[in-house]
C-alpha cells in the first residue's frame, strides 16, 4: 500500500516558502557556489568534516534526515557505494526530493522518501549512522525536540547521530551583528542554537561523545552516541 503524503508543517510554508517550497527556489538556490556563499565559504570544511566522521566506506544502513542543497547528498553517496551499503533520505516536501534524485542519477543506491522528520515511521534501531545537516535551526523547539527524538530511536544502540548546524560565535565574530540581523529576519528558530545547547533537547539515552565548533564558533559538530 502506498504511504500518504507527508503534510508540510505550517512552519515551512510561513516561514521557508522561499528557501524550500516554492519551486523557483529550488531554481535559485541549487547552486553550489550560492550555499558555499550562504555559508560564508564553508560549505566545503562543513561537509567535508561531517562526512569524515560518518566515514570514508558506508556499509549497512544510513539515513540522512532532510535534503540540502549542493553536492553534500552526492559525496555521501559516493560513500555509501564505496561500502556496499544503503542510503534513505527523508525530506517532508517532495519538491526537494526530486531536486535530490536529479543530482544523484539512476543507479545511487539511494531511497528517496517523503516523511516528516518529526514522525520517521521507521522501525526503531534499525540505522547504523544518521545525519541531520543544518536542519535543526530551521525547527520550531517541539518539531526539533521530536525529530532528535525520532532520529535517536531508530538509530542501532551504540551508533552515532551525526549533526552539523549553527552556533553562538565568540563575541569578537566579525559577522556576529550581520548574523544576527540575518538569522532574527529570515531564520526565526535559529537563534535557539545560539542560546542553547543541542543537548538540552537530546532525548534520554542519547549523549554528545564529540563537539567541534568552526569559524569563530558560528558552526558546529556534534557527534551523539546512542
Ligand atoms: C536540511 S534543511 C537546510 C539545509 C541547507 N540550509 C541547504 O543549503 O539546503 C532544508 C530541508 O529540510 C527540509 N525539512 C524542513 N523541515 C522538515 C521536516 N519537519 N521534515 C522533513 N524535512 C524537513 C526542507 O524541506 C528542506 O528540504
Amino acid at each position: 500500500m502506498q504511504q500518504a503524503a507527508a503534510a508540510v508543517p505550517e512552519y515551512l510554508n510561513e516561514t521557508y516558502w522561499w528557501a524550500y517550497v516554492h519551486p523557483k527556489a529550488v531554481d535559485f538556490f541549487e547552486r553550489q557556489w550560492l550555499v558555499n556563499l550562504i555559508l560564508w565559504g564553508n560549505f566545503a570544511k562543513l561537509r567535508d568534516s561531517a562526512l569524515r566522521e560518518l566515514g570514508e566506506e558506508l556499509p549497512g544502513r544510513s539515513l540522512q534526515v532532510a535534503c540540502v542543497y549542493g553536492d553534500f547528498t552526492p559525496r555521501l553517496s559516493e560513500r555509501v557505494i564505496r561500502g556496499e551499503g544503503t542510503l534513505d533520505v527523508v525530506d517532508v516536501l517532495p519538491i526537494q526530493l526530486s531536486n535530490l534524485g536529479r543530482k544523484l542519477g539512476d543507479h545511487a543506491p539511494v531511497n528517496l522518501v517523503n516523511r516528516d522528520a518529526s514522525d520517521l515511521g521507521f522501525a526503531a534501531d534499525t540505522y547504523d549512522r544518521v545525519i541531520l545537516f543544518f536542519l535543526l535551526h530551521e525547527m520550531p523547539l517541539d518539531v526539533r525536540r521530536r525529530t532528535l527524538a525520532e532520529a535517536v530511536r531508530v538509530l542501532k544502540p551504540g551508533q552515532e547521530l551525526v549533526i552539523v548546524d549553527y552556533h553562538r560565535p565568540v563575541g569578537w565574530h566579525p559577522l556576529k551583528p550581520v548574523m544576527t540581523f540575518i538569522l532574527r529576519s529570515f531564520e526565526p528558530f535559529a537563534m535557539d542554537l545560539w542560546n542553547h545547547q543541542v543537548e538540552e533537547w537530546l532525548p534520554e539515552g542519547a549523549r554528545v561523545d564529540r563537539k567541534e565548533t568552526f569559524w569563530g564558533g558560528l558552526y558546529q559538530k556534534l557527534v551523539i552516541r546512542k
